[in-house]
């Protein structure tokens, strides 16, 4: 059986604009082992979310997906780019969830949090009734972290802070015990300090159910905290892909380098702080070169006119650049 659980080969995502698409994911290939924590970081606008979407059928009608999304169920494997609406949905909850930035925006206002959990439990029929249903939820509440979960069952979203309410999101992504998690920016919302305790509540809940997740994030900090595994995402392709302990101590993109140094440790001038010069270019873009070349310190030549290929560095760790080549750090 294989040691992985969703796979993307090839995964490309257009939009249509006017009477052509634009491309803004350009052929990724992502494996989520069994168990393990992805990350998938990168600036804003890079094509993260897009892609997040894709595997679970959320794009909008004008988004069109090429390529496959393997998932490696229990005795098959299921395309689910080849899936219908309706079975997509049905793997929603039970094998694959999702949690947001902006929890506030995906609770409903006008319902009780436990009820609100409570309904994902009933609309997959998992279990016999209201009752059964409120008792998995006041245990899960109090699994996440909320005290009280008897007394806060019946509390409105606007009752809560923006911490309790990611670890209510978090308690409605559980309550089926998926297989994979899909967080996409579930800490951006919060101050450092919640954002450490969600991480910890985040890689509990993987271990303890050992679920796989994918976590999204503009944030190598979140990246360090959480992930097994990280991929480097620039302008909708793969730029560079570790375990995360490797990409720490040798990151080998220049845009890798770049997202590293930006991190602020104790004691910079805040006058010095390092940023990578540039802004990301409009997406829906094709470079005929490598997309990084324009923001690169490096000032190879080749890199406007040919993409680099994927160099293996070593087992698990892959970079696509022509200065790492040039440099030969191939193993
Ligand atoms: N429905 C849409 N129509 C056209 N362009 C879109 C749509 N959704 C996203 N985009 C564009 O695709 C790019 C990638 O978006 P997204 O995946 O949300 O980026 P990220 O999550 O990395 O910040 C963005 O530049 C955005 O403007
Ligand atoms: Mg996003």
């Amino acid at each position: 059986m294989s040691d992985i659980l969703l796979e993307l080969k090839d995964l490309k995502v257009s939009v249509r604009k006017d009477k052509s698409y634009l491309p803004i994911v350009k052929g990724v290939d992502i494996a989520v082992p069994k168990g393990e924590i992805v990350g998938l970081v990168g600036e804003s606008g890079c094509g993260k979310s897009m892609s997040a979407k894709s595997i679970m059928g959320l794009l909008p009608s004008s988004a069109r997906v090429e390529g496959s999304i393997f998932w490696h169920g229990k005795d098959e494997t299921t395309d689910l780019t080849g899936l219908k609406e309706k079975e997509l949905r049905k793997m929603c909850g039970p094998e694959i969830s999702m949690i947001f930035q902006e929890p506030m925006t995906s609770l409903n206002p006008m319902m009780r949090i436990g009820d609100q959990v409570a309904e994902v439990l009933l609309v997959h029929k998992l279990v016999k009734n209201r009752n059964e249903a409120r008792e998995k939820v006041i245990c899960l509440l109090s699994e996440v972290g909320i005290s009280e979960p008897e007394l806060r069952y019946r509390s409105y979203p606007h009752e809560f802070s923006g911490g309790m309410r990611q670890r209510v999101m978090i308690a409605m992504a559980m309550i089926c015990e998926p297989k994979l998690l899909i967080a996409d920016e579930p800490t951006t919302a919060l101050d450092v300090t919640i954002e450490a305790q969600i991480l910890k509540l985040i890689r509990q809940m993987c271990t303890s159910h050992n679920m796989s997740a994918i976590i999204i994030t503009h944030n190598m900090r979140v990246v360090s905290q959480l992930c097994d595994s990280v991929y480097v995402m620039y302008m909708g392709r793969i730029m560079e892909r570790s375990s995360v302990r490797e990409l720490f101590e040798n990151p080998l993109h220049p845009y890798t380098k770049g997202l590293l140094s930006s991190i602020p440790k104790i004691g910079d001038n805040p006058e010095y702080l390092s940023t990578i010069p540039g802004n990301i270019p409009e997406a829906g873009k094709e470079a005929v070169g490598c997309e990084f070349c324009l923001r690169c310190s490096d000032d190879e030549r080749k890199c406007f006119f040919e993409r680099p290929g994927e160099t293996k560095i070593s087992e698990d760790h892959f970079v696509s650049c022509f200065c790492v080549e040039r440099e030969g750090r191939i193993s």
